[in-house]
């Protein structure tokens, strides 16, 4: 049996200062440091990005873009390219979030070339699926996952997708408090899995890791982590509190 290095994310969108974001990430480096089994990382907006590096260097916890661009450089104003986020020393980029999705219009073959990208410049992307209320409702949670993971992933190799971190991210539990169950969390993890396999193989389906998000919080994190495809959690509004965003990794295991 393969074993999955559970992964907590921290996503800060658009949230801090830097001096916020300097304080944030000394606590969260206080609390989390001695969790050796869990592999964290923060994504803090762009502009705080180097600020909250300095703080993290020479410990384990990764730091990450909240995006990436598809493009390597150039004439695209207000973009930030995967070369520009590795040379800040990041390794992480969150690619195609719900809100990238929703309020900035990503499309599916869009998200699919961010990740791409990410990859070309040795990013981990922490990509992003997930359907919202109206299609859970209409009973399309699986047709709408499907064709977000096969097209967002398609054109990769098994030793590409060796580098990827998928999460699970019900629209309708994004920041509402709304937190799928354990049971509806699983459910569709396993369902991802499952296309996994039938894109990569066993073994790479079985060595990626899939994180949940949306509405984690320190109380109800160890309960979906504890689900047997649940490798992690990306994290949004607990993530801004060391107290919180630290239970949540202490709840990832040791
Ligand atoms: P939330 O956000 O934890 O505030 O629901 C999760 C996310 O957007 O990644």
């Amino acid at each position: 049996m393969v074993s999955r290095k559970p992964l907590v994310a921290g996503n800060w969108k658009m949230n801090l200062d830097v001096e916020g974001a300097r304080t944030l990430a000394r606590e969260v480096l206080d609390r989390v440091s001695r969790f050796r089994g869990v592999e964290v990382a923060v994504c803090p907006p762009f502009v705080l990005i180097p600020e909250v590096v300095r703080v993290m260097e020479g410990s384990a916890v990764g730091v990450g873009g909240q995006d990436v661009s598809t493009e390597v450089k150039g004439a695209f104003t207000g973009e930030i390219s995967g070369d520009q986020l590795v040379s800040v020393g990041c390794r992480y980029a969150i690619v195609g979030h719900s809100e990238r999705r929703q309020y900035h219009f990503e499309s599916d073959e869009l998200i699919s070339a961010k990740v791409k990208r990410a990859l070309a410049v040795g990013l981990t992307p922490i990509f992003c699926v997930g359907e919202r209320k109206d299609e859970r409702v209409a009973g399309r949670t699986f047709e709408r996952v499907e064709r977000q993971v096969t097209v967002g992933l398609a054109g990769l190799d098994a030793a590409a997708m060796a580098s990827v971190v998928v999460a699970y991210e019900p629209v309708w539990a994004i920041g509402t408090g709304d937190v799928a169950t354990p049971a509806q969390a699983q459910e569709v993890h396993e369902f991802i899995r499952g296309l996994l396999v039938r894109m990569f193989g066993q073994e790479t389906a079985a060595a990626t890791r899939i994180l949940y998000g949306g509405s984690v919080t320190a109380e109800n994190a160890g309960e979906l982590m504890g689900q047997s495809d649940v490798d992690g959690a990306l994290v949004g509004g607990a993530s801004l509190k060391s107290a919180s965003f630290g239970a949540i990794v202490e709840a990832a295991g040791v």
